[in-house]
């Protein structure tokens, strides 16, 4: 079974990319590349604060892996000159960490909590006083004679990240003033990503071989920043280090990417449906035995890419090959004869 992991299109953060991320992380709102809109809200949102000369609102930042939402928490942080602390849901485990964290913000401070969604009920009951009026409440003692302590903590910022608003609960969806969403790239602006990393990393690249990465990077800055460190090795090795549209191809060819960034496992769970059942339906997991992974990967992990394709459908009797799934793989659509 392979390793999901090691999946070079993994839109999950894997070792090695963070030293990456770091470096190629932009650091204001003009050198954030696509999501306009989010950009333009977002502007406003501090330029008002700024003029008010108060703390921005608490910021909620929901979108798929390795679409920016980290990222964009600091340019949000850099962008007001503020202090940006940073930590997690499963890092806060009491509600005595929270409070440590809480009592040594200074006004103005942001508070970026990644994978919010994580945090422990306990502690995100002591986060909704704290979000609403800026105090902290500590219960002192035990049983009938514990008693709450009020604490008054300066006005800061919480910015929030989940992969999906969904899984935050009704209460702390709803204390945050500002949501934005973080939609999946427009290829031409992950495009643009490639360039200006490119530029940092003082890689050479052709444009057209910049576009064949791009259309192979799933809408991703992650995985766009990682296809190019790995075609860069390629050319380096194999040529002059200056990364050709030729150079490029072969690169995937060896990386085993195809052009929309489906790997041999994407292409296995397609293919098997295809010719092992005759383009489905085929029941989950008759088609993970059939894969050798496991069912949760697949509904997780590869279908929703293959879908957002359009080229796997979930119906109520099982998985099913789409004519445009045939058609990527080159393949013969079963009933018409021909090759499409
Ligand atoms: N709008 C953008 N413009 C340029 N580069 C970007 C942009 N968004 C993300 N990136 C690049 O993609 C990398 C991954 O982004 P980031 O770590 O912010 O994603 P994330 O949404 O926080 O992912 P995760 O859900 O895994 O935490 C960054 O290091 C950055 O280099
Ligand atoms: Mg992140």
């Amino acid at each position: 079974m392979s390793n999901i992991n090691d999946r070079l299109i993994s839109p999950i953060e894997r070792q090695g990319d963070s030293a990456l991320d770091l470096s190629l992380r932009p650091k204001t709102l003009r050198e954030y590349i696509g999501q306009e809109k989010v950009k333009q809200n977002l502007e406003i949102t501090i330029a008002a604060a700024k003029k008010r000369g108060e703390p921005i609102e608490h910021v909620l930042l929901y979108g798929a892996p390795g679409l920016g939402k980290t990222t964009l928490a600091h340019v949000i942080a850099n962008e007001i000159g503020a202090n940006i602390r940073v930590t997690s849901g499963p890092a806060i485990e009491k509600s005595g960490d929270l409070a440590a964290i809480l009592t040594n913000l200074e006004a103005g401070d942001i508070l970026f909590i990644d994978e919010i969604h994580r945090l422990p009920k306990a502690v995100e009951e002591i986060l909704y006083p704290a979000m609403e009026d800026y105090s902290l409440d500590i219960i002192m003692g035990k049983g009938p004679s514990a008693r709450t302590l009020r604490l008054d903590l300066p006005k800061f910022t919480i910015i929030g990240a989940t992969t999906l608003a969904s899984l935050l609960s009704a209460p702390l969806r709803d204390r945050f003033g500002v949501t934005h969403h973080l939609n999946f790239y427009e290829t031409i602006d992950i495009e643009k990503i490639i360039k200006r990393s490119a530029g940092i990393l003082n890689i050479e690249i052709d444009s057209d071989a910049g576009s064949e990465i791009a259309s192979r990077s799933r809408h991703t800055p992650r995985i766009a920043n990682r296809l190019l460190k790995r075609v860069r090795d390629y050319c380096e090795v194999k040529g002059d280090g200056r990364i050709s549209l030729d150079g490029s191809l072969e690169a995937f060819k060896m990386l085993e990417v195809d052009k929309l960034g489906l790997d041999l496992i994407d292409r296995r769970i397609l293919e098997t449906i295809i010719h092992k059942f005759k383009g489905g339906p085929v029941g989950l997991n008759t088609l993970a035995a059939a894969t050798g992974e496991e069912m949760e990967t697949i509904e997780n992990i590869y279908e929703p890419y293959l879908m957002q394709l359009g080229f796997l459908d979930r119906s109520p009797r099982g998985r099913i090959a789409t004519v445009l799934g045939y058609q990527h793989l080159e393949l013969e659509e079963p009933g018409t004869g021909k090759l499409i």
